[in-house]
């Protein structure tokens, strides 16, 4: 780590130590940080079971003689410490049971006027039909010593899927109900420091959904460990405010601070800025407090930064502040938050500011679920899956319709990309209220986070009992970040009931009514909170119902909706229109659509596939989104035997000034390429080569081919990250290809994987009719290509293959940055 500050830097460190000392007594100076005294675990590997929804027996004695609850500490035996859980599956957190199941369809269909709820969730045997697989056990040891004793032990855990309870050693130390607020546990008062063993058991009900999409089941997202001395700074117990300005930046800090002794505590608190380059300097030495017994007390820095290094899209440039508490000499406890600098507005008239300037919105709607490991996305996936986004010049997540996992945002924030945190429930009762909190207590130092969303399309959207309950969630939302704006997503009635009460206005489809309602409400910024959206099969060029395949031009969309071009060509125009999300990005799971019916598992509104696989429309909106880039897109794929002499439709699309088609040599046409629209020619078909070249000032920029392959001869496999660290995950992408190497665009051959030094957690083709397993090493080839997520052994070494009968494989080395450590 670079001692000190780096010039740029220091210009403003030196400002903020001169600044401090006018606030407290400390004076600022470099330091060297001191190990944490926290020990911070995270719990991954765990023993599952499936318990039982309705039979005792098979739930570990959940619910017998009253023994769970009517005496402490002798709740049921799959809870209990010395309970033998050697035969249960030994599996890593994040981790999706759901995803697992075999698919099956209702057991008594639901009536003709009620939404099929097992059709919503992807028609995976779980819900209260399938008692049995609808409740999972969790267990894991803790290692714990006599020296910790006094010390205070909690859980953090980011989501768990859904209505569960946290038993420590026999205790019903917590319970939560929702599936993606995050909640802690304080355990000390149930452990043995005595030599245990202490045993976490988690018994998670996924019987009952929260949405209307795949919601997965377990603890689906991180756990970790904290213990911390009982004088401490507690879970999410840092925050830090700025307000960024031409002058710089002021930054507000607060840190909770809580000792939990029965006698008054005295500490000092020490506070050092840890600045993007990892430089880092001591703004506070050691500030006197103290804590009465049993209370908790909030301690506020404010300071000037001249020269902020600012969190942007291109500089994602993040500082943490370190909070040290030192007692004796010695730092007892110690926290860190991350933060950005940067200003993030809404204007009735610009749009969305991004440190003064307009952005406008290049969002996406998105689900958290992947092919192969459903809603269990390790942190890499996450990363990967943002990365897709960005390519094709995206800038901003809507986390719909609840709030993300804490990996996303992180990885958000470290990448650049601007996100809206959804709350799921859009109630104003105690446990609601409860899940707002914690979600904004988690996330509201994350610069990535520019809105809070109330919700979305609720039934109560226009009404005055609506603006009721969402202006007391939105009172919640000030009081806890003065510093956001709240939205919601409504799909009618703008100018009534919740519209009136959320700062910025989303609108979901309707793209065409945002011009008048701007018109009536000027002062009220706007968005397309859900736009478009186009339905499409990658790879597909002609709609099929029996199949349920939809052609992948840009023309199909639900009544509700439009295509890429409507919408976008109305949003592109009026800079007073911050933006819009389209809905989706990634095809996900449930909510099958446009044909709802078995076995249509997943949704085909994504622009990519359940794989992140683009579709033709990612290249729409690659071309308008990164004007710089000169870009050509053609469409369908070019294998049509027994079409020969007919006309095909073929598209190209992309922002070059002018296009030429050529087939096979010989130039069709040359024509000028509409700008944020596409172009239409009919070809005759002629196997071969089909061109389209685009063309700037007359000269040739960009380039898109389609060749009529021969038979499948090899599949070919890529890894989309070359390096992993051990435990982390590769996404390795197979493409089935000809005796020349060309993309078979029509293969749909059994592909398996096979992985040294790892394992292969998951696999997918993106076939949105594909019924096959997701957790297994092989899948048919859909469309010529399918994916394996590969997990990376201790070793750090992996070798990933794949084979096909009849066909040559491909094998593919990668080797790890470094093994253990992860985080
Ligand atoms: C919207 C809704 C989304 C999804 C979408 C499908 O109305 O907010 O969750 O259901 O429709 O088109």
């Amino acid at each position: 780590m670079e001692d000190g500050f780096t010039r740029r830097e220091m210009i403003g460190a030196s400002a903020l130590a001169m600044s401090l000392a006018s606030t407290s007594p400390a004076i600022a100076r470099t330091t060297v940080l001191s190990p944490n005294p926290r020990r911070r675990q995270r719990l991954e590997q765990w023993r599952f079971h499936f318990g039982h929804a309705a039979d005792i027996d098979k739930d570990f004695g959940f619910g017998r003689d009253q023994r769970t609850f009517a005496k402490a500490g002798n709740a049921t035996e799959g809870a209990m410490p010395k309970f033998d859980d050697s035969g249960w599956a030994e599996v890593i957190v994040p981790h999706d049971w759901a995803v697992a199941l075999p698919f099956a369809q209702p057991k008594t269909p639901p009536p003709k006027d009620r939404s099929d709820s097992m059709a919503a969730h992807g028609f995976k045997a779980i819900g209260r039909e399938f008692p049995e697989n609808s409740v999972g056990w969790y267990r894991t040891p803790i290692a714990v010593t006599a020296a910790e004793k006094g010390r205070r032990f909690w859980l953090e855990f980011d989501g768990v899927f859904r209505d569960c309870i946290v038993f420590v050693n026999g205790y019903a130390a917590g319970r939560n109900e929702s599936g993606y607020a995050p909640f802690s546990v304080l355990i000390d008062d149930f452990l043995d420091y005595e030599g245990g063993p202490n045993v976490i058991a988690v018994r998670v009900d996924a019987t009952l959904g929260e949405g209307w999409f795949y919601e997965g089941a377990g603890i689906y997202r991180h756990v970790e460990l904290v213990s911390a001395d009982p004088m401490h700074i507690p879970h999410w117990g840092i925050v830090v405010t700025s307000k960024v300005t031409a002058k710089g930046a002021e930054i507000r800090v607060g840190i909770d601070v809580a000792n939990t002794t029965d006698a008054p505590a005295e500490a000092g608190l020490r506070l050092t800025l840890i600045g993007p380059r990892g430089s880092f300097t001591t703004i506070e030495d050691a500030l006197p407090i103290s804590i009465p017994a049993g209370e908790r007390q909030t301690i506020e820095r404010r300071t000037r930064f001249p020269i902020p290094m600012l969190w942007s899209l291109e500089t994602p440039d993040l500082y943490t502040v370190r909070a040290e508490l030192i007692g004796d000499r010695q730092v007892i406890d110690s926290a860190e938050a991350r933060f950005g600098l940067r200003t993030a507005t809404f204007d009735p008239e610009c749009g969305f500011l991004l440190n003064g300037k307009p952005v406008k919105l290049l969002g996406t709607c998105n689900h958290q679920d992947h092919a192969g490991v459903g809603t269990g996305i390790p942190d890499t996936l996450h990363r990967w899956r943002i990365k897709q986004l960005q390519q094709m010049g995206s800038n901003a997540w809507r986390s719909a319709h609840n709030p993300p996992a804490t990996a996303l945002l992180d990885a958000c924030d470290e990448t650049g990309m601007l996100m809206i945190v959804e709350q799921r429930y859009n109630s104003s009762d105690p446990e609601s209220l409860s899940q707002l909190e914690r979600i904004i207590r988690r996330d509201r130092n994350h610069p990535s986070v520019i809105l809070w969303s109330l919700g979305n399309e609720e039934p109560h959207q226009a009404t005055e009992r609506g603006a009721r309950i969402n202006a007391e969630l939105a009172r919640h939302v000030k009081k806890l970040d003065p510093t956001r704006p709240t939205t919601f997503a409504m799909d009618q009635g703008w100018d009534t009931g919740i519209g009136r009460v959320v700062d910025v206005l989303g609108f979901n489809y309707r793209t065409n009514q945002i011009e008048a309602y701007h018109g009536r409400r000027p002062e009220q910024p706007v968005y397309g909170s859900e736009t478009g959206s186009t339905v499409s099969t990658r790879g597909e060029y002609e709609t099929d119902p029996a199949r349920h395949i939809v052609r992948a031009y840009d023309t199909e969309h639900p009544w509700w909706a439009t295509t890429a071009e409507e919408w976008w060509t109305i949003v592109a125009e009026r800079p007073y229109i911050a933006g819009g999300f389209v809905w989706t990005g990634f095809d996900y799971r449930g909510e099958p659509t446009p044909y709802a019916e078995f076995p249509s598992i997943s949704s085909q509104f994504g622009i990519l596939d359940t794989c992140g696989f683009p579709k033709d429309n990612y290249y729409y909106y690659r071309a308008c989104w990164r004007p710089d880039q000169p870009l050509v897109h053609l469409l369908p794929h070019w294998n049509w035997a027994g079409r020969e002499g007919r006309p095909i439709e073929v598209w190209t699309l992309g922002n070059t000034e002018e296009v030429e088609l050529v087939l096979n040599g010989r130039s069709l046409e040359r024509q000028a390429m509409p700008r944020n629209r596409h172009l239409e020619w009919r070809v005759p078909y002629a196997p071969g080569r089909l061109e389209a070249i685009g063309y700037n000032g007359g000269r040739r920029v960009a380039q898109d081919v389609r060749q009529t392959s021969g038979p499948a001869h090899a599949v070919r496999l890529t890894l989309a990250q070359r390096l992993a660290t051990s435990g982390d995950v590769l996404i390795a992408n197979a493409q089935v290809v000809d005796r020349r190497g060309r993309p078979v665009p029509t293969a749909s051959n059994l592909l398996k994987f096979a992985v040294q030094g790892g394992q292969v957690i998951g696999v997918g083709n993106g076939n949105p009719n594909s019924i096959e397993a997701d957790v297994a090493s092989e899948r048919h080839a859909f469309n010529g290509l399918a994916q394996a997520i590969v997990r990376v052994g201790a070793a750090g070494l992996v070798d990933v293959s794949v084979a096909s009968e009849g066909l040559g494989g491909s094998s593919i080395r990668a080797v790890a940055a470094a093994s253990g450590d992860r985080r």
